[in-house]
C-alpha cells in the first residue's frame, strides 16, 4: 500500500536547519529558522515561564483532559492580548491550537468547511508553510504583490491593485506584524486602505500574528489586527505564543473567529468540532503558562520587560548590521535593514549569492535570502556584512 508514496518537497526552512547541523565548521552562523538567540547563542527559557512552571509544578494536581478548545481562561487572556478592546469578548469565538501553525491549519479547514470554493490570497512572498498547507488541503490560492525587490519595502500599489481583484467570500491572508519572510510592513494609513478594499470587495481577512512584541511593541504590533477586527464584520486570527513567550516546543497557539452574522454557539461549536477531528484536545502546558503569566501582575511585568529586551536587542542588531554594510559598501542601499521589523529581513540576494555566503563564510540563510536577525550577535554581524559584500549583493 505505501509503495506508491513519493518523496515530499522539502521545506526550505527545515532543510536548512539540517544542513547547518551537518556543517562541521565551528564558526558557522545560523540565520535560518525563526528562533531567538541571545548574545551567547542560546535560546533561553524566559524568566516568567520558568517561574510559572515552578508554580504550576507545585499547584497542578491532575493531567486529565481540559476541554476541546482548551481552557477558557487561556482564550480570554489571549483575546485580550491580541485584540485589546477592539472587539467585545462575546463576539469572539476561540480555540487553543498546537502552535500558530495549528491555528493556521484550523483556519484553513474552517474556511474550506464554510466556503469550499473560497480562494485564499497570500502575499508574494509569504511563509512557505502557508502555501504548503493550502496545497495539501487542495485550497485554491492567489498571490498578491507585496515585496518590492528594488526598495526592499512594500509594493503597496501592486498589493492594493491585486487585492481589488478578490471577490466576496475570498479570504485575504495578512501578516499582522513583522512580515515573514521579508520584514517589510505596512504603515497604519496603509492598513486603513487595505481595510477599505476589503470592505469594498467583501473579502474576508485572515490575520496570522506570530511575532507580537517583536516589532514595535506589544500594542503597536497588534494595532493593525485590532483595526481590521474592529472594522470588518468577519475576521479570522491565528496567533502564536511560540516566539513572544519563547515556548516553541510547547506548541501554543490560538484561533480566533469574529463572525458577526453567525450564531455564536455554532461558531464556537465548529471550532471545537475541528479540534476534535484533528487532535481532540489541544496541548495544555504552554497555554497554562501563558495564562498564568498574563493574569499575574508580577509575572506579566517580568515577561513584558524581558520581551522588550529581546525586541530592543533585535533592533540594535539591525542598526549595527545596517551601519556595517554602509561602511563596507560606501552606500545607503542597506538602510532598509533598520526599517524592517521583526525577526526576519529579506536581503535581496540571489540563490547563488546565498549559496556563496554559505560556502565562503558559513553563513546560513534561507534560499530566498531571508535572514533571521535574532540569530545574530555582535560578533557575527561583521562576518555577515563581509559575506554579503563578498557575494556581491
Ligand atoms: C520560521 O518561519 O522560521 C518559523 O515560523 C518556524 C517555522 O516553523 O518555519
Amino acid at each position: 500500500m505505501f509503495e506508491k508514496l513519493q518523496a515530499q518537497k522539502p521545506d526550505s526552512i527545515l532543510m536548512l536547519m539540517q544542513m547547518y547541523r551537518e556543517d562541521p565548521r565551528t564558526d558557522k552562523v545560523d540565520l535560518g529558522v525563526g528562533v531567538y538567540k541571545d548574545a551567547t547563542g542560546a535560546t533561553p527559557i524566559m524568566r516568567a515561564i520558568k517561574t510559572a512552571e515552578q508554580q504550576l509544578w507545585q499547584a497542578e494536581t491532575s493531567k486529565s483532559y481540559v476541554g476541546l478548545v482548551g481552557d477558557p481562561a487561556f482564550s480570554d487572556a489571549m483575546v485580550k492580548l491580541v485584540l485589546g478592546d477592539a472587539v467585545a469578548r462575546d463576539k469572539v469565538s476561540a480555540a487553543a491550537t498546537p502552535g500558530g501553525t495549528g491555528a493556521v491549519r484550523q483556519a484553513f479547514e474552517l474556511i474550506q468547511l464554510a466556503r469550499p470554493d473560497a480562494r485564499i490570497f497570500v502575499s508574494n512572498p509569504t511563509w512557505p508553510n502557508h502555501l504548503s498547507i493550502l496545497d495539501h488541503l487542495g485550497i485554491e490560492k492567489a498571490a498578491y504583490r507585496y515585496f518590492d525587490e528594488a526598495t526592499r519595502g512594500v509594493d503597496f500599489d501592486g498589493m492594493i491593485a491585486d487585492l481589488k481583484t478578490a471577490r466576496a467570500g475570498d479570504v485575504v491572508l495578512l501578516h499582522g506584524c513583522c512580515h515573514n519572510p521579508t520584514g517589510a510592513n505596512l504603515t497604519m494609513p496603509q492598513w486603513q486602505e487595505v481595510i477599505a478594499v476589503l470592505q469594498d470587495t467583501g473579502a474576508v481577512p485572515m490575520i496570522d500574528i506570530a511575532y507580537q512584541g517583536f516589532g514595535d511593541g506589544l500594542d503597536a504590533d497588534a494595532a493593525a489586527t485590532r483595526a481590521v477586527a474592529a472594522a470588518m464584520p468577519e475576521c479570522l486570527i491565528a496567533a502564536s505564543c511560540s516566539k513572544n513567550f519563547g515556548i516553541y516546543r510547547e506548541r501554543t497557539g490560538i484561533l480566533m473567529l469574529v463572525a458577526n452574522g453567525t450564531d455564536k454557539g455554532i461558531a464556537q461549536g465548529t471550532l471545537a468540532y475541528l479540534n476534535r477531528q484533528n487532535y481532540s484536545f489541544p496541548p495544555d502546558h504552554g497555554a497554562r503558562l501563558v495564562t498564568m503569566i498574563l493574569n499575574d501582575d508580577a509575572l506579566r511585568a517580568d515577561w513584558m520587560a524581558e520581551l522588550e529586551e529581546v525586541r530592543l536587542s533585535m533592533l540594535g542588531l539591525r542598526e549595527q548590521l545596517a551601519q556595517e554594510l554602509q561602511q563596507r559598501s560606501g552606500s545607503d542601499r542597506f538602510g532598509f535593514l533598520a526599517q524592517h521589523r521583526g525577526m526576519f529581513s529579506r536581503i535581496g540576494a540571489t540563490p547563488e549569492q546565498v549559496q556563496a555566503m554559505r560556502e565562503s563564510h558559513s553563513v546560513y540563510m534561507v534560499g530566498d535570502s531571508r535572514m533571521n536577525i535574532a540569530g545574530l550577535n555582535a560578533q557575527s554581524v561583521p562576518i555577515l556584512a563581509e559575506a554579503i559584500i563578498a557575494a556581491g549583493v
